[in-house]
């Protein structure tokens, strides 16, 4: 390949115009001669390939979704599903894989949690670097993802979340600034919404003076497909790719904008030396060397080390093959063992719960006990069940969210179990109190029936390998070792943002601030079901000799862990520090540093975790910096978020001057939640206005707005006569024409919220006539002529 300043020299203004946008789908405008293939991501691979004139997913292996393979807190682990991902990117020529995704969970009723690793944005940056490492080792790039703040699923193409400086450095950043620190992503996908005001692709703020001017972002920025619309905007904000390559005059705009002046052409030769480098860089050789039993094997491994053992009364676990057993649930024929959307794969292999048990000889009686594509109770279903269930030593039933309620794309409405398998745990129950309950689920749900349980078993999304894992952990040929990444909250109500969650189309206010998860309940005293970081295993692992030093610029905590059992244990120690007389609200504490260790029968271990103090910051809103306050920092060591029976306190005299209490923001010291739009504006820093115009009713009875915009959801053109005649028909024939009930109901649930600019993607439509369909609806006739007389 040529050199780059040769390369840059050969373009002449159009061609860099051109490169800003993709070629098609998946591909990037050629440089000297050679394509970029991107693919999803992130936990396998989604190649999309056209055969006998039909497009399909190549086969590729389906590893733990993150929110499983986030419980392993096994960062090695990380980097090698890292580098076993971009052996099977060489094998399909893939140059850049979209992932991860590392989206704090903010609500567990995303839809799209399941893709996401954490509600905790040092486990979630730690574990992305290491990943991305491991990819990227291979001369494969990622595309980290969403760039930022992507926390809903519901109108995630225009919602806007309206965040404090605070939480969006402190949490939703965080765990970014650290990916982008420690392991220098070729590519960042910047999110569809909007932030503070700004599309995230369009949002100066976000990409050029956070990511690149302090964190040190020197990768491209690719933008969510879709999402850009205005393109001297995003080139303006730091973009430098549009995504799909399907929208059509973005290149015209960018050139009038320089002819023009708006903009000047070292904007646009800044990402076109950008895009250069990913071209050297994915121009680097690369080794074939994918092995599909190799990676069969370590997904296996990543399900082994992240299921989590939430409950295991007087020891029911690990069964013994003697014993006398019933199976019970649809999900163990056909089990949900991936979530949908972008990420979905076509699995090469996908084991199953029964025939594992079958395989491993294991006797069982077995009964379906509920239909998992159907919410409804079945008596008959539930009466086979219990028969089975009656007199066994165990009965473990496999329960979970059937991909329909739970999926990229939407929300979920609750976090409840389908009333057919709630039904059928409290039935059963009734018959056999020795009840093992397995979860197939993308994200926390309430669990009323945990009482009636002596084991339960969280095995979230496990991908191809996942029933082997779970039968291995029921009988004890595997030693689970997995920590939730997550809070799971006794109930919804608990959830501290859940009165305003997904309420509004238009805005997100995060009035919790820094208070997300853990953060919240630790802080507050708030019981959960099972806290963040919290997991059991068939050994018994104990700490002692715990103390903390500092050494130089960092703290180091010295302990020691024995495994007091006959069986090899791995054990995942966590050390969280809080301030026990800070000025500022804080969370009563945060994960600072972890570490999985490995323990033979009887071994004892010294070992030792550092923070660096510089990790001990706040975020001033009122300075605008981060700071160190003086005073006492308490570092726990702990098996999970709650667990305070083990610190060492230290005082640290930073010398910096004392901040003092803002009484405007009292509510944040006691968190009561009714959370006032006054105080969340306080915190801000401004003015925080409602938008009225987004409550709208169906039907013809709404006023129209005032002007419509290529902003304007398709809702808000159903309510017009002309706008029902148009897109009602559009939308009929997209539902009818879509390949499966699934896709029909996530369109149905997602078109209304659908800005009409979205349409760019549609084949033969411009952005000039989209903008020339809007002023049809404002009835602004000059502007029609406008676009019809240049007909672009
Ligand atoms: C998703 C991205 C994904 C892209 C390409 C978008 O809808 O938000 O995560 O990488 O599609 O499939």
């Amino acid at each position: 390949m040529p050199c780059k300043d040769t390369i840059f020299k050969d373009f002449n203004r159009k061609q860099k115009a051109q490169l800003f946008v993709g070629k098609s789908s998946w591909e990037l405008e050629p440089i000297a001669g050679k394509s970029i293939f991107v693919s999803d991501g992130p936990h396998g691979i989604r190649k999309e390939v056209w055969k006998n004139g039909q497009k399909q997913t190549v086969k590729a292996v389906c590893y733990p979704a993150a929110v499983l393979s986030a419980c392993s807190f096994d960062v090695d682990l990380m980097k090698e599903l890292g580098e076993e991902l971009a052996k099977e990117c060489i094998s399909h020529k893939i140059d850049v894989l979209l992932g991860p995704g590392i989206n704090i969970k903010r609500n567990p009723l995303c839809g799209r949690n399941f893709e996401y690793f954490s509600e905790d944005p040092y486990l979630s940056g730690k574990l992305a670097s290491a990943y991305i490492q491991g990819v990227q080792s291979k001369n494969v790039g990622v595309s980290l993802k969403h760039y930022a703040l992507n926390s809903q699923e519901y109108a995630r193409l225009v919602n806007d979340s309206i965040v404090d400086d605070r939480a969006m450095r402190e949490i939703y950043l965080k765990a970014f600034e650290i990916a982008i620190k420690e392991s220098d992503p070729w590519t960042i996908m910047a999110a569809y919404n909007k932030v503070n005001g700004y599309h995230a692709t369009e949002n100066k703020e976000l990409l050029t003076e956070i990511a690149r001017e302090e964190f040190g972002f020197e990768g491209v920025f690719i933008s969510d497909w879709g999402a850009l619309w205005k393109p001297v905007e995003g080139l303006k904000a730091g973009l430098d790719l549009e995504m799909p390559g399907l929208s059509k005059g973005s290149e015209t705009r960018i050139l009038e904008a320089i002819e023009n002046g708006e903009i000047k052409e070292e904007l646009l030769n800044q990402s076109t030396r950008r895009l250069i480098d990913l071209y050297e860089k994915t121009e680097q050789p690369k080794k074939a060397e994918f092995d599909f039993y190799h990676a069969l094997a370590l997904a296996k491994r990543i399900n082994d080390e992240s299921i989590v053992l939430l409950k295991n009364e007087d020891d029911l676990l690990p069964l013994q093959k003697e014993q006398k057993i019933a199976l019970i649930g649809d999900f163990c024929l056909c089990p949900r063992y991936q979530g949908g959307g972008s990420s979905q794969i076509n699995p090469i292999y996908v084991s199953d719960i029964y025939s594992e048990m079958k395989r491993q000889k294991i006797d069982f009686s077995f009964a379906k006990g509920y239909d998992s594509e159907d919410a409804k109770p079945k008596e008959e279903l539930i009466e086979q069940a219990k028969k089975a269930a009656k007199g066994k030593d165990a009965v473990i039933v496999v329960c979970g969210l059937p991909r329909m309620i739970e999926s990229e794309g939407f929300d979920r409405e609750d976090m409840k179990l389908p009333q057919s398998q709630l039904r059928l745990l409290e039935e059963v129950a009734k018959v056999n109190s020795n009840l093992v309950i397995v979860l197939q689920n993308g994200a926390p749900v309430e669990m009323p029936f945990a009482k009636n349980a002596r084991a339960i078993l969280e095995s979230y999304l496990g991908g191809s390998m996942h029933a082997i894992s779970v039968c291995d952990i029921l009988y004890g040929r595997v030693n689970p070792s997995g920590r939730l990444a997550e809070s799971f909250p006794l109930s919804y109500e608990d959830v501290p943002s859940q009165d305003y969650y997904c309420k509004e189309r238009y805005q997100s206010p995060y009035k919790e601030s820094v208070y997300v998860g853990y953060r919240y309940y630790d802080s507050f005293d708030k019981k959960v079901l099972f806290p963040f970081g919290y997991g059991l295993g068939y050994a018994k692992v104990e700490y002692s000799d715990f103390k903390v030093e500092k050494v130089g610029e960092e703290y180091r905590a010295y302990f020691c862990v024995t495994n007091h059992s006959a069986i090899p244990a791995k054990e995942v120690v966590q050390l969280y520090v809080g301030q026990t007389d800070s000025n500022i609200f804080k969370a009563k504490k945060e994960l600072k540093a972890f570490t999985k260790v490995a323990l033979q029968p009887g071994e004892k271990k010294m070992l030792h975790l550092q923070v660096k103090e510089e990790d001990l910051r706040y975020y001033s809103l009122k300075r605008q910096s981060w700071q160190l306050e003086n005073g006492n920092y308490r570092f726990y060591l702990a098996k999970h978020a709650m667990d305070e029976s083990r610190y060492v306190d230290v005082q640290i005299n930073s010398g910096q001057e004392p901040e003092d209490k803002n009484p405007e923001w009292a509510i944040y010291y006691s968190m009561h939640r009714n959370i006032k739009d006054k105080e969340f504006a306080s915190l801000l820093g401004r003015k925080w206005k409602k938008d009225a115009d987004s409550k709208t009713k169906s039907g013809f009875g709404r006023k129209q707005r005032k002007t419509f915009t290529t902003e304007s959801v398709i809702d808000e053109f159903f309510e017009t006569f002309l706008g029902w005649l148009v897109f009602k028909p559009l939308a009929f024939y997209m539902i009818a024409t879509s390949k499966d009930d699934f896709e029909r109901q996530t369109l149905k649930k997602a078109i209304p919220d659908f800005p009409l600019r979205i349409l760019q993607m549609s084949p033969g439509l411009s952005k000039d006539m989209l903008d020339g369909i809007v002023a049809v609806f404002n009835g602004d006739w000059k502007k029609v002529w406008k676009v019809l007389r240049t007909k672009k």
